[in-house]
C-alpha cells in the first residue's frame, strides 16, 4: 500500500574527537601504515571516549539531522537505531536516544543487521512512512566498535572505528516519492565468518570466555571479502533494474566503507568511475551501520548532490547481510 511517498528531510553525522592513526597502531601490534593503507585504504579512525556510548553518538547525529530537516525532536514519531554495539543488551538503544533527545512517548526500537543495518532500517522506516503508519522517522545508526575490538589482534583492530550517521524521513505526496527501490537480503549459512561469539544467550559471558577474548569481533576476512563483492553488485543491480535506472544515471554510489579494494571492485563492476563513488574510509575506517549515513551526510553537506540526482547506497556485513537502496535526491 502506498499512501505517501518518502523523502530524506535531513542528514547528520558525528565522529568522536579522538583519532587513532595507523602510526598509533604500529606501536600496538605488528603492522605497518603501508600494509593498512594498501590492503584497506584506512589511514585513521575515530575512537569514542570511555564514557561515550553508542546512544550519545546517535543522539548527536540525530540532532544534526533534525536541524537540517528544520524539525525538532518533538516532530518525530518513531526512532530506529541500527547498531551492532548497543549501549546495553536491553533496553534498546533507541530508548536512550529518545531520553537524550527529550521526546516522550513515541515508539523506539534498536535493530541489528551489522554493516547492512542502516539500509535495513531505511527499508523499514520508508515502508512505515509510505503506509501512513508513521510520519517523521529518525534513523540514527551508530557504532562504538572500539568497545568490541581486540587491540592485540592485527587482523581486526586496524579496521574498525566509531561514529554515527542519521537521517530523518518524512512523507511527501505519493507522486513525489524519492525512494525508488530497495533490496535487502541475508545468508545465515555464513554466521560464523563475522561475529562476536560470546556475550549473548548462546555463549553468556564467563571468566573463561573473557580470558579467551570471545567477547571481541572475529572475522574471516578473506572469506568475507570474496562474498562481499558479488553480493553488493547483485543487490545494486537489482534495485537499478527494479527502478528502471541505468548505472550511468547514478550520480553517487555510496557503498559501505569496509575496504577500498571492495569498493573499487564494486564500482568497476557497476561501471561507475571514481568520480561517482564516494569514499571516506581513509578518515573513519569501518564504522559498520554508521558508515553509509556518515558518508551520505558528507556528500550532502559538501553540496555534492543536487535535487533530482540519483544516489545508490549498498552495504554488506555480518549475518551475512546485504542491502541496496536507490533514492532520488
Ligand atoms: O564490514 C563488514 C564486511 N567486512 C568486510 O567486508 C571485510 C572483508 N575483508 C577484508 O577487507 C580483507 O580481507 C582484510 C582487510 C580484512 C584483510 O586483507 P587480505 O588481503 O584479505 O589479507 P589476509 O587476511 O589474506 O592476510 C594476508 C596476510 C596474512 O599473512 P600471511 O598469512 O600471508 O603471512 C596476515 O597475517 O596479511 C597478514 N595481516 C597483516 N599484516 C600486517 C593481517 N592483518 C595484518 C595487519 N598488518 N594488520
Amino acid at each position: 500500500m502506498k499512501a505517501f511517498g518518502v523523502q530524506v528531510a535531513g542528514t547528520g553525522s558525528y565522529a568522536p574527537a579522538r583519532i587513532l592513526s595507523n602510526a598509533d597502531l604500529e606501536r600496538m601490534v605488528e603492522t605497518s601504515d603501508e600494509w593498512i593503507t594498501t590492503r584497506t585504504g584506512i589511514r585513521e579512525r575515530h575512537i569514542a571516549a570511555p564514557d561515550e556510548a553508542t546512544s550519545d553518538m546517535a543522539t548527536q547525529a540525530g540532532r544534526r539531522a533534525l536541524e537540517a530537516a528544520g524539525m525538532t525532536a518533538a516532530d518525530l514519531d518513531l526512532i530506529i537505531v541500527p547498531t551492532l554495539t548497543p549501549d546495553h543488551p536491553f533496553p534498546n538503544t533507541a530508548c536512550y536516544v529518545q531520553k537524550k533527545l527529550g521526546v516522550p512517548r513515541i515508539p523506539c526500537f534498536g535493530m541489528e543487521a551489522a554493516c547492512s543495518g542502516f539500509l535495513y532500517a531505511l527499508e523499514i522506516g520508508a515502508s512505515l512512512v509510505r503506509t501512513g503508519a508513521h510520519r517523521n522517522v529518525l534513523i540514527a545508526a551508530a557504532e562504538k566498535l572500539s568497545a568490541f575490538t581486540d587491540y592485540s589482534d592485527r587482523n581486526t583492530c586496524v579496521l574498525f572505528g566509531d561514529g554515527a550517521g542519521a537521517v530523518v524521513l518524512r512523507p511527501v505526496p505519493a507522486g513525489e516519492d524519492r525512494f525508488m527501490a530497495s533490496a535487502i537480503g541475508a545468508e545465515g549459512a555464513h554466521t560464523d565468518l563475522l561475529h562476536i561469539p560470546a556475550g549473548g544467550s548462546a555463549q553468556p559471558i564467563t571468566h573463561e570466555r573473557l580470558d579467551q577474548g570471545l567477547h571481541f569481533i572475529k572475522m574471516e576476512g578473506r572469506e568475507v571479502f570474496k562474498l562481499a563483492v558479488p553480493a553488493m553488485v547483485d543487490a545494486a543491480t537489482a534495485v537499478l533494474t527494479e527502478a528502471g535506472i541505468s548505472s550511468e544515471q547514478v550520480r553517487w554510489l555510496i557503498p559501505h566503507q569496509a575496504n577500498t579494494r571492495i569498493i573499487d571492485a564494486v564500482g568497476k563492476r557497476l561501471g561507475l568511475g571514481e568520480d561517482r563513488v564516494y569514499v571516506n574510509i581513509a578518515r573513519y575506517g569501518n564504522t559498520s551501520a554508521a558508515s553509509i549515513p556518515l558518508a551520505l551526510d558528507e556528500v550532502v553537506r559538501k553540496g555534492l548532490v543536487q535535487r533530482g540526482e540519483y544516489v545508490l547506497m549498498v552495504a554488506f556485513g555480518g549475518g551475512l547481510t546485504w542491502g541496496a537502496t536507490l533514492i532520488r535526491w
